[in-house]
């Protein structure tokens, strides 16, 4: 079955919100372990508007399962993803301005800085996951630069606002997926999934891994993170079912 990655960057952007104690995103991950979550996600941005380093220092110490790391290339994340020793990092592009992750990042015109990062990461034994749109010419460079994953984006396929779009975007997400796998790529996805649209996603590609955050956040408000949690899961698990059928 996908694997879940539960990103838990909204509870910081509350506690911080204060610039208080709580929600205390610490806390959540383990909630959201006890609701199946196979990994926990979170991105230390350059101007820390969430999580703080030391979240990531108390997560690292109580995480059991996979801890992964959401970052950009600056020297400075780099050096504290090592000094942390997380098991995962994933790499993203990331502006100042922006409310989320925009867009994948940009491999082919970063080729020599990327290949530089993942080799600094890799000798330490962090894996690395680049996240990028599902495009052909990405999809290679990743794998010229060393990573082991790529994470397509999928926020144009939850943005569609039709069928036709839909079918479109996950058709391209499917091409995407055979293209990094016949490289040798394992794959994920997320970006934009919700309850509503994860079956698509999951009955339609191979994949290992899916991330998902603010829908499961969403929902964590009104069921609480534990359920919200097991709720998705539980859809995974229905819609695999559907894509063995
Ligand atoms: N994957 C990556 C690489 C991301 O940057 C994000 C957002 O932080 C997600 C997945 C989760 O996206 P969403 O919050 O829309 O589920």
């Amino acid at each position: 079955m996908i694997k879940l990655g539960v990103n838990i960057d909204h509870v910081a952007t509350l506690r911080q919100a204060r610039r208080t104690f709580e929600p205390d995103p610490v806390m959540a991950a383990s909630l959201a372990i006890l609701g199946g979550a196979d990994i926990i996600t979170v991105h230390l941005r350059e101007d820390r508007r969430h999580i703080q380093d030391r979240d990531l220092k108390l997560l690292r110490q109580i995480v059991f399962t996979k801890l992964n790391l959401e970052m950009s290339i600056s020297r400075e994340i780099v050096d504290i993803a090592i000094e942390t020793g997380t098991e995962r990092v994933t790499i993203v592009p990331e502006k100042r301005q922006e409310i989320t992750t925009e867009g994948g990042l940009d491999v082919v015109s970063q080729n020599r800085e990327i290949t530089n990062v993942v080799k600094r990461l890799k000798e330490t034994g962090i894996i690395v996951s680049l996240f990028i749109d599902p495009d052909g010419a990405q999809i290679s460079a990743s794998k010229d630069v060393g990573a082991e994953f790529i994470e397509l984006h999928t926020g144009n396929y939850a943005n569609a606002r039709d069928d036709k779009l839909r079918n479109k975007m996950i058709e391209n997400l499917r091409t995407g997926v055979e293209i990094a796998k016949k490289l040798g790529l394992k794959v994920n996805a997320g970006h934009g999934l919700t309850y509503q649209n994860v079956g698509m996603i999951v009955e339609s590609l191979d994949i290992e891994e899916l991330h998902i955050g603010h829908s499961i956040i969403s929902r964590s408000v009104f069921v609480g993170i534990q359920r919200a949690v097991s709720e998705m899961k539980e859809l995974i698990f229905k819609h695999t079912y559907n894509h063995y059928k």
